[in-house]
């Protein structure tokens, strides 16, 4: 096992009605800024149940951050802190409103150009406070301090993270989430899927229990998945699947251990040049890594074809390639395709992928380094 820090200070309400226990989590001076999405808060009860929670606190209001947070829209909302004095933001939606507040929250008090804290990993020294109510289980947003964010006007997409931007509470009220499309729910279990392959499929490092931790979220989401895309409202089915998404990324499965995030590098490329989902862009390229790179995941690939899919007979060949197939037939039974055809992207993506990523330096993507720009391009071919 490698060295590693953990630290993660989140505090996790769990459960129904624990939005109404969120104003004992806010300072009771505090000039609160609630951000949220769409509309979605306003049509499921969830934004009568925050304004209920807080009833007599100093309350402003940020909607219409879109999903894949634009800087754009998320500038105004800066402005508009920096005007009125707010100090704590509570984000109320989905990841894409978590991860805006939190890059709000480290942009307030960011001396120079905001967007360089993901263009550049520019430090970032302070952010303000953040608690959550997350609403569509899928990113681990609520309980990690990254944030992906999309500059509109350059078609970019790219991660960041620092220190302060985990939130300081994050409330998980599954019944907040009967309300999501089956289009949500299904990316949501793929992404959490994804996460978890991304920190467990590389290759072995003596770690038997992340992987165990990693083996046993898989196994939960392919067995309560479908549960609650068959029953929305059943709320055991949809509690399950809403802790999965959080502990398949709040840092926990993946200490210690070498990790492959090349399927989501991949995956905001897709997003930001064809509007893919962000689960879809994932479904997507996930089985066409791990089919290009199957020998250097060959050790962790038979241990998931055996742990996680029972696949015991065959060839080792045999074996790997029926693990990929499972996995990408599991992706479509929740409802999310996983050819870029699906999507009408074809043939131009194998080029226009590399090209946009080469822009920004140098490609080396995975656990080995060795996904350059060439293989990027080979893993989309596969992908078509
Ligand atoms: O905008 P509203 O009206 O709220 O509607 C949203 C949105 O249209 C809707 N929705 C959310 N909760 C709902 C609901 N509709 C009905 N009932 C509810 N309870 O769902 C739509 C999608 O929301 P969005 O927040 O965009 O989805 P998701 O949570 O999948 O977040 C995706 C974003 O998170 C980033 C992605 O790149 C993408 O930008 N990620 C963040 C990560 C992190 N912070 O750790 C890691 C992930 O890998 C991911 O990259
Ligand atoms: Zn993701």
């Amino acid at each position: 096992m490698d060295n590693f820090v953990f630290q993660n200070t989140v505090k996790i309400l769990f459960g129904k009605g624990q939005i109404a226990n969120i104003a004992q989590e806010i300072p009771s001076d505090a000039k609160i800024l609630i951000t949220y999405g769409g509309g979605s808060i306003k049509a499921n009860g969830v934004y009568d149940q925050v304004k209920q929670a807080l009833a007599g606190r100093a309350v402003h209001e940020f909607g219409g951050i879109e999903p894949n947070p634009q800087l754009e829209t998320l500038m105004r909302a800066v402005e508009m802190i920096r005007a009125e004095g707010i100090n704590f933001l509570l984000a109320v939606g989905g990841g894409s409103v978590l991860d805006g507040t939190k890059f709000i929250a480290a942009a307030v008090d960011f001396e120079g150009d905001p967007w360089d804290i993901l263009a550049k990993q520019a430090p970032v020294h302070s952010a303000l406070p953040i608690g959550a109510i997350m609403t569509l289980p899928a990113t681990g947003s609520e309980m990690n301090a990254f944030f992906v964010i999309t500059k509109a006007a350059t078609q970019e997409k790219l991660g960041g993270m620092c220190a302060f931007t985990y939130p300081q509470f994050s409330v998980l009220d599954p019944t907040t989430t009967f309300s999501l499309p089956d289009r949500q729910i299904g990316n949501g279990i793929v992404d959490a899927f994804t996460h978890t392959v991304e920190q467990y499929l590389t290759y072995p490092v003596n770690a038997p229990l992340q992987d165990r931790m990693a083996e046993s979220i898989l196994q939960t989401l392919i067995e309560e998945g479908p549960k609650t895309l068959a029953h929305p409202s059943d709320y055991d089915a949809r509690a399950n699947v809403v802790w999965c998404a959080t502990m398949a990324l709040n840092g926990l499965i993946g200490v210690g251990v070498p990790q492959d995030w090349s399927t989501h590098m991949v995956g905001h490329e897709l997003t930001a040049l064809y509007g893919l989902d962000h689960a879809q862009s994932l479904a997507v390229v996930l089985p066409s890594i791990l089919s290009l790179k199957r020998d250097v995941k060959r050790e962790k690939l038979l241990q998931y074809a055996a742990r996680v899919w029972g696949v015991t007979q065959g060839s080792e060949e045999e074996r790997i390639q029926a693990a990929i197939d499972k996995t990408r037939s599991f992706f479509e039974s929740v409802g999310v395709p996983t050819h870029l055809s699906d999507y009408k992207v074809g043939e131009e993506a194998v080029s226009s992928v590399p090209q946009h990523m080469s822009d920004r330096g140098e490609v080396k993507l995975g656990e080995q380094g060795d996904i350059d720009l060439d293989a990027v391009g080979k893993v989309l071919a596969l992908s078509l």
